[in-house]
């Protein structure tokens, strides 16, 4: 393993020496040892750590267990434990870096985590969300000496949050060698203060490490497109510890969305020999926008409404274990229905999902925070905010500035200070904070208090846009109650769903649990199921066709955050446990679509949309709610069995067709009828027997890097005549047969309690999914997948 390091090092250094690039960052993601063991001990040096497990980083230690009611994280938290983790690793730098500097950087780690380098001791780090690093320099070995870092991370205090966070050391670790003269990150500014296709102007600023009086150098900032074409170059001599530099550039594409054209900024300090000494690169994209308290929100000139989710940081079965393609893949899931905006609910996500981010093109809004000093949680953030929510908010704002796909900072999600007056000199500390970092872009928050003289953070006149979470009946009176600022529904919705689920449809929307007065629903499904039809919600919610039908005809509101795009663990209303996991998704937490996705894309894109539901498998004669989702027509026709059943259109008030139909086993069909001539039909037929399976392979789409890719098994069981078999589940086993590993299982099902990290999973409702990963990149893989009826042996290219 060390080898493996040292040549992986000395190869990079070699490489780097012909590139002329003196500072280096290594993936430092492998070859830990993980204990759940609590025992101090292990900070030292010698310490022998031979029999803990192997692990590489991200790792998430909680996911791996089966849910259990009594974890006091709570079904709430995920129904999962936390506790004390150990992280070792030992490893070499080469002697010849005497003179550089080292920092460990972690992505983040949750919860409080410490760290020696060699024995000693570098400190303890608060905020699970945010990333921090250690310089390690003073206490390194070098050339054969053994270094060892030991992290201990403590989860142990529970309950501490309102959903699942995860335990351990969750994203990305690297080692970074830097020249002794560096230019610092933190302090690297980017900003573009006049943009337009003609003539652009881009301002770079940023400081140096370790600079003496005296020294003169030369600094080079050039911008390149993808095709590494220099569109932008300038050269100055700095003889000081700072600059602050613009470069002019002609002809830029805007970044928007549809079109997230990125340039790359490359910030070069040379000696005066023309020798680089350091070098930063970062994603550029030339955007405007602005908030009009009547037009909305606007971007690069132009009216813009806000398709947004918000989303909180798990990744199913993957836990809190950050992956660059499972990010992808969720991020393409939301792209495909037409979201164009995130809310990263409710702390700062991974930095690589902002980089996905300025990619794939969504604008996204970072949050701080969901509790400032008074509590949600007895051992939440609360207990460590006075000390240190102004640093974490500086370290958050200096992180992430340079994201062209950043274009808001919420300092706040339903922050119980917004009820009493100490809410406005926080409102305003943190605001003022935020502006001082970065000038460019709204401060926000998410306010639940619509009368103003009850709302203090609104009072404390701070804020450049004011959001607010559900209460859509009082939109129309806050122009007036908040008068001049601009306003966007930053949470709405919180509909429930189970995949698959179908209960007749009320006339009225189901709220479940009916009130304030009830901690669950009373009258629920004794399987802890919710009907997917678009027609229950938490008392504070409503249905998804209603809470965007409200945004959607008001232009004074930017636009709608839906809590939330995808389901995640913790957080199971309206069920005590077993429910383990959320209702509250577009997209269930397996990354399966329930219907209701339909209905967003079928109104947020321009692709052809019809979407039929629910499955053809009913008792004789039972009526049956029949809906379909479209777009591009002018009303949909249904046949049973050949026969019509007359034809339908969507209404101001009602974004779906539908129709009450008594069951009739055989061929449910629906067809859109534009300007007379039917384009498109979708079908439902009913099922026989489940007598096989199809697997669908997704890779490609959510590649990233290679070395982080996954590959996303999503398996149907059909009948005889390809039709998926929705009510005659099975358990299905996924056995690695060659250079193959199963990472993660999982079916939608929010009561389901197996241990995600199983290679064994039921289908529910006739689906499931596995996330594997080849052992050798370079190979194909083997997996055989097997119900006790059948099996069937997959290769993975
Ligand atoms: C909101 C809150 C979210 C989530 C949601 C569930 O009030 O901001 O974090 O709890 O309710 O409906």
């Amino acid at each position: 393993m060390f080898n493996k390091f040292v040549s992986f090092f000395v190869l990079f250094i070699a490489v780097s020496s012909v590139l002329a690039q003196p500072r280096e960052t290594h993936d430092f993601n492998s070859d830990w040892f993980f204990t759940l063991e609590d025992n101090l001990d292990a900070r030292h040096a010698d310490f022998s750590h031979a029999d803990w497990k192997k692990v590489s980083l991200p790792h998430d230690w909680s996911i791996g267990f089966d849910f259990g009611e009594e974890y006091p994280a709570g079904n709430a938290g995920g129904a999962l434990p936390g506790g004390v983790g150990w992280y070792r690793k030992t490893f070499q730098v080469p002697e010849a870096d005497k003179g550089s500097h080292y920092a460990l950087c972690f992505g983040g780690a949750y919860r409080y985590t410490e760290v020696w380098i060699n024995g000693k001791y570098l400190g303890k780090h608060i905020n699970g969300y945010l990333s921090f690093e250690h310089d390690i320099t003073p206490y390194l070995h070098d050339g054969n000496g053994q270094n060892v870092v030991a992290v201990r991370v403590d989860n142990s205090l529970q309950p501490n949050s309102r959903w699942y966070t995860g335990s351990g050391i969750y994203r990305d670790v690297r080692l970074e060698k830097r020249p002794r003269l560096h230019l610092v990150r933190e302090h690297t500014f980017i900003t573009t203060p006049k943009v337009s296709t003609e003539k652009s102007v881009l301002n770079v600023r940023s400081v140096f490490s370790h600079y003496t009086n005296g020294r003169v150098g030369q600094l080079r900032l050039r911008l390149q497109d993808k095709n590494k074409k220099t569109l932008a170059e300038k050269t100055i001599k700095f003889s000081e510890d700072h600059f602050e530099e613009e470069l002019e550039v002609e002809g830029v594409t805007l970044w928007e969305p549809a079109n997230p054209a990125l340039y790359d900024l490359t910030i070069t300090a040379l000696d005066n020999a023309n020798k680089v000494v350091d070098e930063l690169c970062y994603p550029v994209g030339f955007r405007y926008f602005d908030f009009d308290v009547q037009r909305g929100f606007l971007l690069n000139g132009k009216p813009f409404k806000l398709f947004g989710v918000c989303l909180h940081h798990d990744l199913g079965s993957l836990g809190a274990a950050f992956n660059r393609s499972a990010a992808k893949r969720q991020l393409l899931i939301m792209k495909d229905m037409g979201v164009n905006a995130i809310r990263t609910a409710h702390n700062p996500p991974a930095e690589e999902f902002l980089d996905l981010c300025d990619e794939l093109g969504f604008l996204v809004q970072n949050e701080a925070y969901d509790m400032w000093a008074k509590r949600k949680n007895k051992f939440d953030y609360h207990i460590d905010f006075k000390q240190h929510h102004i640093p974490d908010l500086m370290r958050l704002v200096r992180r992430d500035r340079n994201h062209p796909s950043i274009f808001m900072w919420s300092i706040g999600n339903e922050i119980r200070e917004q009820f009493d007056s100490t809410g406005i000199a926080l409102t305003q500390e943190m605001a003022k904070v935020v502006k001082e970092l970065d000038p460019t872009r709204p401060v926000t928050a998410a306010l639940t208090e619509t009368n103003y003289d009850k709302n203090f953070i609104a009072q404390a006149d701070a804020l450049d846009v004011l959001g607010f979470n559900y209460k859509y009946f009082d939109y129309d009176k806050l122009p007036t109650e908040f008068k001049g600022v601009p306003l966007i529904a930053s949470e709405t919705t919180s509909a429930l769903q189970t995949r698959g689920v179908y209960d007749s449809v009320h006339d009225t929307i189901q709220l479940w649990p009916a009130s304030s007065q009830d901690k669950f629903v009373t009258n629920g499904n004794p399987d802890f199921t919710v009907s997917a039809y678009d027609n229950v919600a938490a008392y504070w919610g409503t249905s998804h066709e209603r809470a965007w039908l409200e945004v959607k005809k008001r232009d004074f509101l930017g636009g709608i955050f839906v809590w939330t795009g995808f389901d995640y663990l913790g957080e199971p209303v309206p069920y005590p446990y077993p429910a383990r996991s959320s209702y509250y998704g577009i997209v269930d937490l397996a990354g399966l679509p329930k219907d209701v996705y339909y209905m967003y894309q079928s109104e947020w894109t321009d692709q052809d949309v019809l979407h039929l539901l629910p499955h053809w498998n009913w008792k004789a004669g039972e009526q049956v709610d029949v809906w379909c989702y479209y777009n591009n027509a002018d009303e949909v026709e249904l046949f049973l069995n050949g026969r019509t059943l007359g034809r339908q259109s969507k209404t101001e008030d009602r974004l779906h067709a539908e129709w009450k139909v008594p069951f009739e086993a055989g061929e449910l069909k629906v067809v859109k009828i534009k300007d007379g001539a039917v384009v498109q039909e979708a079908i439902r037929k009913t099922a026989g027997k489940p007598v096989d399976m199809i697997v669908d392979i997704e890779h490609d789409r959510y590649a990233v890097d290679g070395k982080t890719d996954l590959h996303f098994l999503t398996v149907s069981l059909v009948d005889e005549n390809g039709t998926v078999v929705p009510n005659e589940d099975v358990e299905l086993s996924f056995v690695p047969q060659e250079n193959i590993t199963v990472v993660g299982t999982d079916n939608g099902y929010q009561a389901d309690l197996h241990s995600l990290s199983s290679a064994n999973r039921h289908t529910y409702k006739g689906l499931a999914v596995a996330i594997v990963k080849k052992d050798d990149l370079g190979k194909d893989a083997k997996v055989l997948i097997k119900s006790q009826a059948f099996e069937k042996e997959f290769v993975i290219k």
